[in-house]
């Protein structure tokens, strides 16, 4: 058996972020307006660090008015929501993120629902959730790690995707509920599994697109994949690793790569897949939030 083709989300990624800076120019040029991303993160947990940093780099590596907002661990509730409320009423802001988790103190609910829909670029917002699950994505922003799978399977599988099976495993609303709608409006047969489904392993077989976003390190089994499917790994996971020396670690996805390289028909790795498209999409729907505010036509959809 061939191995299966590596789907390379870097390379991608790094497409989608030129293609969206070549058009932040083109709305500097004709509008002499920058798309405005702001990012707020609470408190000082280090991955969050990190993402928050990389999306900040990000937006100014594509020509946006970045703005990042680090507030204090003990911040009150209060204080987050009326932050948020300024960025809402702030012209020049077009996107805001508040990085999860909050500090549990604070209703990450209620400041979810206090961004503006039209500048909800995680797509977190019930109104945006409510446009995807209606069918209505191109007048929603759609949560970016769902968005980038789609880019990632549609560069990968050509269009359409129609009348193709398609497995999630994951319930999430970040990930896996979104995916499913995003499938399902591509006119995929979706089915969702969880960790409670019955035959967890034949529902994967039976499947010509595998999205696996359960958050259990290689827990989906090569010998689950249909032969020749299309694998999206969107877990990312650090699992001890001895044999790199003593307290090493490493990221592994939610598949099982090594095993499943050798059945599956196209996969992405772990680092370097999915991993990169979440900030590339937050790109595209920073963009995508400014033209719509700015009251522009909408460009050719990059998904
Ligand atoms: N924390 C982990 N993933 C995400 C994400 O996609 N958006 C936000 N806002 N926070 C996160």
């Amino acid at each position: 058996m061939p191995q299966a083709k590596i789907i390379d989300g870097k390379a991608i990624a790094d497409s989608v972020r030129e293609e969206i800076a070549r058009r932040a120019a083109a709305l500097l040029k004709a509008t002499g307006k920058r798309p405005g991303l702001a990012v707020v993160l609470v408190g000082e947990d280090p991955a969050s660090q990190v993402y928050v940093r990389n999306k900040d780099r990000a937006a100014e590596a594509c020509g946006f008015h970045s703005v990042k907002h680090t507030l204090a661990t003990e911040t009150g509730e209060e204080d987050v929501l009326d932050l948020v409320e300024k960025l809402n009423n702030d012209p020049d802001i077009h996107g805001i993120l508040v990085q999860l988790p909050l500090p549990p103190h604070i209703d990450e609910s209620k400041v979810l629902r206090l961004i503006r829909p039209e500048k909800d670029v995680d797509g977190f917002h019930p109104i945006n959730v409510g446009l995807l699950t209606a069918g209505e994505r191109d007048s929603a922003l759609v949560p970016c790690t769902p968005a980038g799978s789609l880019v990632l399977l549609k560069r990968t599988l050509g269009e359409p995707l129609a009348g193709l099976s398609a497995v999630v495993v994951g319930r999430s609303n970040i990930v896996g509920k979104p995916m499913a709608s995003l499938l399902l409006q591509e006119s995929c047969t979706v089915t969702i599994a969880h960790s409670r489904t019955k035959d967890l392993a034949d529902v994967v077989r039976s499947a010509d697109i595998t999205v696996a976003a359960v958050g259990r390190p290689e827990m989906i089994k090569g010998s689950w994949i249909k032969p020749g499917a299309t694998v999206i790994d969107v877990g990312i996971n650090r699992i001890p690793a001895p044999e790199r020396g003593e307290g090493k670690t490493r990221l592994v996805g939610d598949v099982a790569f090594d095993e499943a390289v050798e059945v599956a028909g196209a996969i992405t790795p772990v680092p370097g897949g999915v991993g990169p498209m979440t900030i590339a999409m937050l790109m595209v729907n920073t963009l995508t939030a400014a033209r719509r505010l700015l009251g522009l036509p909408e460009e050719d959809a990059l998904f």
